[in-house]
Parts: structure tokens; C-alpha cells; sequence
């Protein structure tokens, strides 16, 4: 069964305990919190205080989506935030491995994000080293923008890869992501699904999970 995971950056930050409320009686596996830095990303959201607010209000896992230049000067206040996970951009750091291995010595779990352009081959030296792959579906820095098609031969092409290195990354999807789409986004190999705007714009946000959830 997939992993579900809503995106808080669609929540409504003015009533953030209730959408916590919301997510922790849903069937939502994990929480997905979206960090921009307006340098690496158009945009700029919240920091490890807000993270660390939100995780104080949960049980659930903690995915922390770093888009941010230089995150090896943060993800220790990631950590001690609550992030059971931290995903850091390929694009963003000149000393991945590096980045990597600091992030595993914090005793949590490690992903690497890659953006549309970055073809999944770049992943091949370190698919062994980490625990999820984030595959943008969109060009990373706002919620609500429509799914990339090419998502899904990148998916199978992952998927593939990781099978030849017998490694044991999650393939998670982030962007775009609909009721309409998440079948054939599981059928091509994905294992975690974001959904920002799908959950949280819907008229019954536990509702929403709950169909997510049961797709196959
Ligand atoms: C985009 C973020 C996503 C985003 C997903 O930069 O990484 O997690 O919030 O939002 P939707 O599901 O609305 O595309
Ligand atoms: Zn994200």
C-alpha cells in the first residue's frame, strides 16, 4: 500500500493546529513539510521553527523537504526540530555524498530530491546510501501546479535502477499530484505520494486521504 503524505504548504496557516488535527485522524502516513529559501527556490516558506511547531503537534513521520542552498548549515536544526527525514536537492549541493553521510550521522533518514531536468541516472553512486527519492513532478517552489508527464518514464527508469543496485530507496512523487493521476503514478513504481492542494483544497480533506490512501 502507498505512503501517503499531504503537504502542509497547502494548509491554512492561520488554522494550523486544526489541519494538524485533521491529518493526525486521517489516514495519512506521513506529514511532508516544504522548506524554500528564496534562493534555491522563487519562493520562501518556513524555517525549523514552524517545523518544529508543527511536529510537536503530530505522532506521524516527519518528511522534511528541503529547498534550500547550503543545507548543511540547517539540517541539524532540522533534526532537533523533529524531522524523521530530510531530503536535500541534488541540484543544491556541490558535495552530495558529503551532505549525505551528515545527514545519516544525525540518526534519521535521508532522501535526495532531483528536479525535472535532472535525469535519474545521477542518482546512480548514491541509491545505495539513502533511504527515498524525491522525484519533482513540478518545478519545485509553489504548491498547485500541474503534474510534468515525463514524471512517470522517470519513475520506471528509477525504479529499475533500483532494483540493478538492490537498494532500498523509497520512490516518492511531489508535485502535482490528483485523484485522477495517482493510479498510473503507482503503477509506473512510485511508493509515496505528496499531495498539497489535492488534500487541502478539497471539500473533505480526510475524505481525500482516505481515496488516496485505497488507490492501487
Ligand atoms: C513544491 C513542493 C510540493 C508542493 C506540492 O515545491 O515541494 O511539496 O507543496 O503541492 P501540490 O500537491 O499542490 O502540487
Ligand atoms: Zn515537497
Amino acid at each position: 500500500m502507498s505512503i501517503i503524505a499531504p503537504s502542509l504548504l497547502s494548509a491554512d496557516f492561520t488554522q494550523l493546529q486544526k489541519d494538524c488535527e485533521m491529518l493526525n485522524k486521517s489516514e495519512a502516513d506521513w506529514y511532508h513539510l516544504d522548506v524554500m529559501d528564496g534562493k534555491f527556490v522563487p519562493n520562501i516558506s518556513f524555517g525549523p521553527m514552524i517545523v518544529q511547531q508543527i511536529c510537536s503537534l503530530t505522532k506521524k513521520y516527519c518528511d522534511v523537504h528541503l529547498m534550500i542552498e547550503e543545507p548543511e548549515k540547517y539540517v541539524e536544526a532540522f533534526k532537533n526540530a523533529g524531522a524523521h527525514n530530510i531530503t536535500v536537492h541534488l541540484e543544491a549541493c556541490k558535495h552530495l555524498h558529503r551532505n549525505i553521510q551528515q545527514i545519516k550521522a544525525l540518526g534519521i533518514h535521508v532522501g535526495v530530491a532531483v528536479n525535472p531536468h535532472t535525469p535519474v541516472e545521477t542518482l546512480s553512486d548514491i541509491i545505495n546510501d539513502i533511504d527515498l527519492v524525491c522525484l519533482m513532478s513540478v518545478n519545485p517552489g509553489f504548491g498547485g501546479q500541474a503534474f510534468i508527464p515525463n514524471t512517470l518514464s522517470k519513475i520506471r527508469q528509477l525504479r529499475q535502477l533500483i532494483q540493478t543496485k538492490n537498494s532500498e530507496a523509497k520512490i516518492e512523487i511531489d508535485g502535482g499530484v490528483t485523484l485522477e493521476n495517482a493510479a498510473e503514478i503507482l503503477k509506473a513504481g512510485a511508493d509515496v505520494l505528496v499531495a498539497g492542494n489535492t488534500v487541502f483544497k478539497s471539500a473533505n480533506p480526510l475524505q481525500t486521504i482516505s481515496e488516496l490512501k485505497h488507490i492501487s
